[in-house]
C-alpha cells in the first residue's frame, strides 16, 4: 500500500505566526527523502493553511507525486489546471468545518462534479473523488469517469469496540472491492493512525493511503524520519 503524506498541518503551524516557518514545502521535501510515496495538500478556498505559493513550489520541487485536494469550484479548478498535480482529489468543503468531515455527495452534485472532472481531464489531470464507503456513490463516481475514489475512513477511525470496528472495516472493504471491479483506482484516508492501520492494511484493494494528522503529531515526539519509517512499515504488506 502506498503512503502519501498530507502536510497541511505544517502550514497551519506556520500561519499561526503569520511568518515563514515551519515551511510545508521544506517539510515535504524532507518527507520525500524519508520515503513517502507522495505529497498531499488541500488548497482551501479560505487558504487557512496551504496557499498558492506552497502548491506552486511543491509542483516545482517534489519528485514523487502531488495530490491536490480541492473543492469543485472554478477558482480552484483554474489553479489546478495551471499547476498540473498528478492527481486532483475532489472533496466537499465547508468554511465552518475544522477538517473535511466526510465524503462528497456525488449523486446530489453530479453536474458540478462532472464538469470539474471534464475540465481537469481536459488539462490532463487524473481525478479522484473523496467518497463515503457507499456503493451508490461509487457507481456515480464511475459513471462520470472519475479515475480513482478515495474512501473516507473517518467512521472506521472513530469506531469503538470490536464489533463496530469490524463493521466499519467491512464497509470499507466492500466499497474498495466494488470500486476495483468498476476499474477505479482506490485510495483511502482520514483518521488513519499507527493503531488502526494494523488491520486496515489487510484490505488489498486499496492502492494508497493519504495520512496527515497522526504522522505529523508523531513526528513531534520521534522526529519526521522515524514517524515516516514507522508508517511505511505499517503500510507494507507482509
Ligand atoms: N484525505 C482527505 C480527503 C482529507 O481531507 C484528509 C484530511 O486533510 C486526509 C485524507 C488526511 O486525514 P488525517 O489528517 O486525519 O490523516
Amino acid at each position: 500500500m502506498r503512503f502519501c503524506l498530507n502536510v497541511d498541518h505544517i502550514a497551519t503551524l506556520r500561519n499561526a505566526r503569520g511568518e515563514v516557518q515551519p515551511d510545508p514545502v521544506t517539510f515535504a521535501l524532507m518527507a520525500e527523502q524519508f520515503g513517502v510515496d507522495g505529497i498531499v495538500v488541500h488548497l482551501r478556498e479560505d487558504r487557512r493553511h496551504i496557499n498558492e505559493r506552497d502548491v506552486r513550489l511543491l509542483r516545482e520541487l517534489i519528485t514523487t507525486k502531488l495530490d491536490l485536494e480541492m473543492a469543485a469550484i472554478d477558482e480552484i479548478i483554474d489553479i489546478a489546471c495551471d499547476i498540473q498535480p498528478e492527481l486532483a482529489t475532489i472533496v466537499p468543503e465547508r468554511r465552518q468545518e475544522l477538517t473535511t468531515e466526510g465524503g462528497i455527495n456525488v449523486i446530489d452534485n453530479i453536474r458540478q462534479i462532472k464538469n470539474a472532472i471534464n475540465r481537469l481531464h481536459d488539462a490532463g489531470i487524473a481525478v479522484s473523488l473523496f467518497v463515503e464507503p457507499d456503493i451508490n456513490q461509487i457507481d456515480a463516481a464511475a459513471q462520470i469517469n472519475a479515475d480513482y475514489i478515495e474512501v473516507h475512513t473517518g467512521n472506521y477511525a472513530r469506531a469503538i469496540g470490536e464489533e463496530e470496528l469490524f463493521d466499519e472495516l467491512e464497509r470499507v472493504r466492500v466499497a474498495a472491492k466494488h470500486a476495483k471491479k468498476l476499474g477505479l483506482g482506490v485510495n483511502a484516508g482520514h483518521g488513519l493512525n499507527y493503531i488502526n492501520m494494523k488491520e486496515f492494511v489487510a484490505i488489498t484493494e486499496i492502492d494508497e493511503v493519504s495520512i496527515g494528522h497522526s504522522v505529523i503529531a508523531r513526528a513531534l515526539f520521534v522526529g519526521l524520519e522515524q514517524a515516516i519509517k514507522e508508517m511505511r512499515d505499517l503500510a507494507k504488506r507482509k
